[in-house]
């Protein structure tokens, strides 16, 4: 993606904006760290004092890396400032902030901007934890900063602890907090699992594989696989997957993509997806039927994609368009279960 095209793509996030705009203003340190770095409006100008960015999410790290940042996953040294706009779990929100303070150097700026309906206030009242909060209102959102004068070690580990990834024994699974059902089974893909026909196959790709529910649920069944492909956006959630089908016999590739914008393994006897209906807070049907086309151009003549999607979303004709025919499996409790196979 070149430059003039991640311009196009900066969204309109006033949190994002009010961060990026007043740490512009305040901090002239060029070591400072973003934290869920979003692409919008300001960052193109703070961008020369950002040191380093942490993002979870490909689409957005693509749009970053357009605009010349830096993106790492692991964090190491210390820095004068840190920005953190939260996610929308509490709880992964918290283990952010508790990397960003430990990562502050001493009488370093923690920064955090939050909107106030995604609840600015309760944030001001946990950062008090920390010390002493300047507030700014601007936007129908909230800035808050708090200066590093203590380690809070043992605040910083429950903050921490909260966000780590957990066994659950109701999924038999891992997982984390922010994670798409994070802790139960979605009723989507729950009802996609009782519909995967049994056949064993060469190659199968879980497409959107979240923390790999569909595609540890298919082997614990004991349907066969001989190279499976794990596809997200979210490496966090790759990274559970991987971890969740690990025991299985099976060659397993994680791939870390934008299904959107990305090219995808191709060749596949068998994909799976249960495929996102929004990116961010954006509700968008027309994120699925561009995933599911292009699963269908992933998969060999004569493979099959099942897919499972809420009863209302307009799917049938994107699939019948990529993959030449389409059938409604069942649906049941607001969910359809389609299967497309590629004759074409
Ligand atoms: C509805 S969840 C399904 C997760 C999992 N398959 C399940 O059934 O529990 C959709 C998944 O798509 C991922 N996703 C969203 N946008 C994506 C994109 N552009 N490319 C690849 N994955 C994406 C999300 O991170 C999320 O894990």
């Amino acid at each position: 993606m070149n430059q003039g095209a991640a311009e196009r793509l900066l969204r309109i996030c006033p949190e994002a904006s009010l961060l990026y705009r007043v740490i512009g203003q305040e901090e002239s340190a060029a070591s400072g760290w973003l934290l869920n770095a979003m692409p919008a409006p300001g960052l193109t100008e703070l961008a020369p004092r950002v040191e380093c960015c942490w993002q979870p999410m490909r689409y957005h790290v693509l749009r970053l890396e357009a605009l010349g940042l830096k993106v790492a996953d692991a964090t190491v040294g210390t820095y004068a400032w840190a920005g953190v706009l939260p996610m929308k779990s509490k709880r992964a929100t918290l283990g952010m902030l508790a990397r960003a303070w430990s990562c502050l150097a001493e009488g370093g700026r923690l920064w955090f901007a939050a909107a106030n309906r995604h609840g600015a206030r309760s944030w001001q009242h946990i950062l008090g934890q920390l010390g002493q909060v300047r507030v700014m209102s601007k936007s129908k959102c909230r800035l808050f900063r708090v200066v590093k004068h203590l380690r809070h070690q043992e605040l910083l580990s429950s903050w921490n602890q909260q966000a780590e990834p957990e066994y659950l024994e109701e999924t038999g699974l891992w997982s984390e907090p922010g994670l798409f059902s994070w802790d139960r089974l979605d009723p989507g893909t729950r009802l996609l699992l009782e519909h995967v026909p049994d056949a064993s196959v060469d190659s199968c790709m879980d497409l959107c594989c979240g923390y790999g529910a569909l595609a540890a649920g298919m082997l614990a069944r004991g349907i066969s696989v001989g190279h499976l492909t794990l596809v997200d956006a979210d490496i966090r959630a790759l990274r559970m997957a991987e971890r969740n089908v690990r025991g299985f016999d099976v060659a397993i590739r994680a791939c870390w993509l934008d299904a959107v914008r990305e090219e995808l393994p191709g060749r596949m006897e068998l994909i799976v997806c249960n495929p996102p209906f929004h990116e961010d807070q954006h509700r968008d049907s027309g994120l699925g039927q561009s995933i599911l086309a292009r699963a269908c151009n992933s998969l060999r003549n004569g493979g099959q994609l099942w897919a499972v999607a809420n009863r209302q979303l307009p799917y049938e004709q994107a699939l019948h368009d990529a993959a030449g025919a389409v059938r409604v499996v069942v649906q049941q409790k607001g969910f359809k279960v389609l299967m497309a196979r590629k004759v074409r």
